[in-house]
């Protein structure tokens, strides 16, 4: 017999045949409806079992969170909520479940108690849903680059170059830090370490996959970024997942554009395929939010917003234009933000970014043409010499969710501007030989995937929207 899925069944119409199924015990109610759960979709199957002719001792042990085997006759539901149901006609428990202490009883728990329980988070409807729409966005993500011929790159995940500034790195060593071999200066001797040198979790994969867009032409990598910042946000984590398209032969102009199709085509995906997960997140949210005061109330509600993302441009102004509409904002006269934005120049906080994106033009907003001195040492100089040719995307409830450029392709200003901090060029040989053999224009961006599963599920920390997130004082699991 075919062991079905609980989606699979649930979309059967085919009645009157007998089938065999596995899932988790959601609730067993009145001796005889299981609520049966697998994984394969947000809602149960109900599985009605034959109390009469079934033993005592096996119906004590369907509790919330048994692993249970089933077989019997599917049926049209007389109950209200679902088209079908099983007729119970052999149950076996695969594995039991406590439920003096199984953690995720059928009530509401708290996101810190269920973060605090991340292995079973997943058995709740809201981590469900969650965790779907990420391996959905992840596939589309996926999907769009495949279709519009882009190769896939793996850059490493440790790295040599400590020159990407991206921020402060994990170190990775196989060092004794008991017995560390010191060099004749009393300082660690990296020479003894496992690579002769010394190596880093990287921040981001750019530099290498710049290398890969100068002969491949168009690439992306997705993979997994290191941070070791000691921000305490609902936005960031010490590891995160980034996706870094880079090409060859385009310009600031078309990485904007390829950003704005590229994030509207992965929402559209998601609207399009994962509809049930995306209506009970909407609906956790209305409800959430019918708790809060009118003030605080979000305007448009999941769907809504996550329509209007794909429906309407992305608004694009340079920095100065965002400063001057910042610097005569309300908030900044009457001394609301924290940072008030006196000159020209100032690096912008989130505060203002929110601002900008959820009061002043209500849709995302790219931002381009940074101050060059706020900015990474590779994005290339405008002729006014003191601008440089990045992008940020700002997302409504998120701020920044995109961070990119227009590269430096030319030789002499780079060195200068690696010079100007104090990068040594022995440490990017390799990525000045790009300049050097065959240089040209090129572009490309970070996407925060964490941040993207974060507006698409409406969920508020980005601790909640990564299996096992590791942050300040917490690599649990
Ligand atoms: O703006 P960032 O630092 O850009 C880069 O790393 C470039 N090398 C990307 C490129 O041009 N290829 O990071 C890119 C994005 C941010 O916009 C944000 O969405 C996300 O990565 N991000 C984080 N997400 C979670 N936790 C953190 N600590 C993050 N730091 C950045
Ligand atoms: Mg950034």
């Amino acid at each position: 017999m075919k062991l079905y899925t609980v989606s699979e069944l649930l979309s059967q119409n085919n009645f009157a045949q007998e089938v065999e199924i596995k899932g988790w015990v959601r609730t067993f109610r009145a001796n005889r409806f299981i609520a049966l759960n697998d994984g394969s979709t947000l809602n149960n199957i109900q599985c009605v079992v034959d109390f009469e002719n079934t033993e005592e001792a096996i119906l004590k042990r369907i509790t919330t969170g048994a692993a249970v085997h089933i077989k019997g006759d599917l049926v049209e539901s007389l109950g209200k909520g679902q088209n079908v149901e099983i007729n119970v006609s052999f149950i076996e428990i695969l594995g039991d479940s406590d439920p003096e202490t199984y953690p995720i009883q059928p009530k509401k728990h708290s996101f810190e108690f269920l973060r605090e329980n991340a292995h079973l988070r997943t058995r709740t409807n809201t981590f469900s849903a969650v965790m779907r729409l990420r391996s959905a966005l992840s596939f589309a993500i996926h999907k769009y680059f495949n279709e519009n011929g882009f190769y896939y790159v793996h850059t490493p995940i440790i790295t040599g170059s400590d020159a990407e500034g991206a921020g402060e790195m994990f170190r990775v060593s196989s060092l004794d830090n008991e017995h560390l071999p010191k060099d004749d200066n009393g300082k660690v001797d990296y020479s003894k370490d496992f690579f002769g040198k010394e190596t880093n979790l990287t921040v981001s994969g750019q530099l290498e996959a710049e290398t890969y867009a100068m002969s491949l032409g168009k690439v992306y990598t997705f993979g997994p970024t290191f941070r070791a910042e000691n921000s305490n946000t609902s936005r960031h984590l010490a590891e995160f997942w980034m996706i870094e398209p880079e090409v060859a032969f385009m310009d600031l102009a078309g990485n904007m554009d390829l950003a704005e199709s590229f994030l509207k085509y992965v929402i559209k995906y998601i609207l399009d395929n994962n509809r049930e997960d995306l209506e009970f997140l909407n609906q956790r949210l209305l409800d959430e939010d019918k708790t809060k005061p009118q003030a605080e109330r979000s305007e448009m509600s999941l769907l809504e917003k996550l329509n209007f993302v794909t429906e309407n441009n992305f608004t694009r102004l340079s920095y100065t234009e965002a400063i001057d509409i910042l610097r005569n904002s309300k908030p900044n006269k009457k001394k609301k933000f924290k940072y008030i934005i006196e000159e020209w120049g100032a690096d912008l906080q989130s505060e203002h970014e929110r601002f900008l994106v959820e009061k002043h033009f209500k849709c995302p907003v790219i931002l381009y043409d940074y101050p060059a001195n706020i900015k990474a040492f590779y994005m290339r100089l405008n002729e006014d010499g003191k601008t440089v040719r990045a992008m940020d995307i700002l997302f409504p409830g998120i701020g920044e969710i995109v961070g990119g450029a227009q590269r430096e392709e030319r030789l002499d200003i780079l060195k200068q501007r690696m010079a100007a901090i104090n990068i040594p060029e022995e440490d990017l040989w390799w990525y000045l030989d790009l300049r050097k053999y065959g240089t040209a224009v090129h572009s490309g961006f970070g996407l925060g995937f964490e941040r993207l599963v974060m507006f698409a599920t409406g969920m508020s920390n980005i601790r909640d929207v990564i299996p096992f997130p590791r942050t300040p004082q917490n690599a649990e699991f």
